[in-house]
């Protein structure tokens, strides 16, 4: 017997097959003709396919009449013509085998109504509702076109650890990894003693792959990572998350420019695809999340980004006449609310600011020649704000070396960082893309712990 898939079952050139279709019961009702409709969902798509049981079914009193939302079934039967509108397809059941019932009386999806943060309570479940499934085929949509993008371009993906010694961003946001008893660890003097922890030093999550992804970028040119980095920021807001997935590439002989031209097209690239290959989900979103997303992505895909320094965006804000919560000045970093005032007040589109304060800025980027700004560059997204961080990177080993005693880091624990500017050094640039940012941008949805399965947040790892 031919499985099809929801999707395929709701395709018109499914008509006539004979099938078994799999999946998730979203509603059951009793006609007065002695016959039920189930609403079958798999997951294939947002839409569910309606199935004809008819009394005749061996165990249509005994099971199918008792079907609740939930209930998991597989079901046998023709692809039919439906004659109701909004659906090309209906299956007529010849068999109905129930895998798992489901008590409506208990089951924590009720109809409608449900809020979001009811449902990051059952995080579990919530994959079952068509704005979480809807996010979950987008998100893999976009890893798709991330893998796409990039390999298409001659990019290797390559892997950085995710356990390391090293603090990328010099922010002392990570979590440690240790097997010591945290009860007694062993002490030297009044220091714990990490020379007998498992790695014979501290250790921990890694909050980018960047400084590793350097060092392939430095022998093999183009690159790219993509995995999850771990921040212990203690920020409670709807743009942060504990656990979050990053891509960062980083490409031998690119400077800042080629870095934010690469920037734009893949983040068009994203969209593109989403719109394309996602176009029932991208709907849905526009349709109940945010009426403006469809045409706010399709103007982005139309115009180009606009560059502007810092220096100039401090000056765009303070002469805007807006009153903000925290006040614009030069050298301070840039709040949520003066990115957002930026791309949606004033610009109305994507920004992508660069040479920023050193002062505010990690080791890593190169220093310009007026000695007060590095080559940074951050993308802001109407929506979202900060979407993509990154910059030029410092390729002169003495201005790296300051840099880094200046940020507080000992140079001697980078030394195989500082080997690639010994040896061969290069000018070169990368980025790193938030996916779960992305997936805000993308689909309108306001909170960053409903756009990944199991969100990470400070006080919240449940599942
Ligand atoms: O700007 P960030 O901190 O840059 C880096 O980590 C660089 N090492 C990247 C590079 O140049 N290779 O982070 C990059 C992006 C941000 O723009 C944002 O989209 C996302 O990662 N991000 C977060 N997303 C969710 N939760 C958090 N706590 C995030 N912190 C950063
Ligand atoms: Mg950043």
């Amino acid at each position: 017997m031919q499985r099809l898939s929801v999707a395929q079952a709701r395709k018109e050139e499914s008509i006539g097959k004979e099938a078994l279709i799999q999946g998730w019961v979203r509603t059951r009702r009793d006609s007065k003709g002695g016959f039920s409709f189930l609403e079958i969902n798999d997951g294939s798509c947002l839409n569910n396919v309606q199935v004809i049981a008819d009394q005749n079914l061996s165990n249509y009193e005994s099971d199918i009449k008792k079907l609740g939302t939930g209930a998991c079934v597989g079901v046998v039967g023709t692809v039919e013509k439906s004659p109701a509108k909004g659906q090309a397809t209906e299956v007529r059941a010849q068999s109905i085998t129930v895998y798992g019932v489901s008590d409506p009386e208990t089951y924590p999806i009720q109809k409608k109504g449900a809020t979001f943060e009811f449902l990051r309570t059952i995080a579990h479940l919530r994959p079952r509702t068509n704005t979480f499934g809807a996010i979950a085929r987008v998100r893999n949509c976009v890893c798709k076109s991330i893998h796409d993008f990039f390999q298409e371009q001659g990019f290797l993906y390559i892997h950085p650890p995710i356990i390391t010694a090293s603090d990328c961003e010099g922010a002392g946001q990570m979590f440690k990894v240790t097997t010591l008893d945290l009860e007694k660890p062993p002490r030297q003097g009044p220091s714990i003693d990490f020379t007998k922890d498992f790695f014979g030093r501290p250790a921990f999550l890694t909050v980018s792959g960047q400084l590793e992804a350097e060092t392939l970028a430095c022998a093999m040119g183009k690159v790219y990572t993509f995995g999850p980095t771990f921040r212990a920021e203690n920020s409670n807001t709807a743009r942060h998350l504990a656990e979050f997935w990053m891509v960062e590439p980083e490409m031998a002989f690119y400077d800042l420019e080629d870095n934010m031209t690469l920037a734009e097209a893949f983040i068009k690239r994203i969209i593109t695809d989403a719109l394309t290959r996602c176009e029932e989900d991208m709907k849905f979103f526009t349709e109940r999340i945010d009426k403006e997303i469809l045409s706010r992505l399709e103007g982005i895909l139309k115009s180009e980004f606009l560059r502007l320094s810092y220096t100039e965006a401090v000056d765009v804000l303070q002469k805007s006449g807006q009153t903000f919560e925290f006040p614009v000045s030069w050298g301070a970093d840039l709040q949520s609310e003066h990115e957002r005032f930026l791309t949606e007040v004033h610009f109305k589109k994507p920004v992508i600011l660069f040479n920023y304060p050193r002062t505010i800025k990690p080791f890593y980027m190169r220093v310009n020649d007026d000695g007060k700004t590095v080559r940074a560059m951050d993308v802001l997204v109407p929506g979202v704000g900060e979407i993509i961080g990154g910059s030029q990177r410092e390729e002169r080993l003495e201005v790296l070396e300051e840099r880094m005693k200046e940020t507080g880091l000992d140079p001697k624990g980078y030394w195989w960082y500082l080997d690639l500017r010994r040896y061969g050094t290069v000018p070169h640039s990368g980025f790193g893309l938030g996916l779960e940012r992305t997936i805000l941008f993308l689909t309108g949805m306001a909170n960053i712990r409903d756009v990944i399965p199991f969100p990470r947040t400070p006080g919240s790892a449940e599942f």
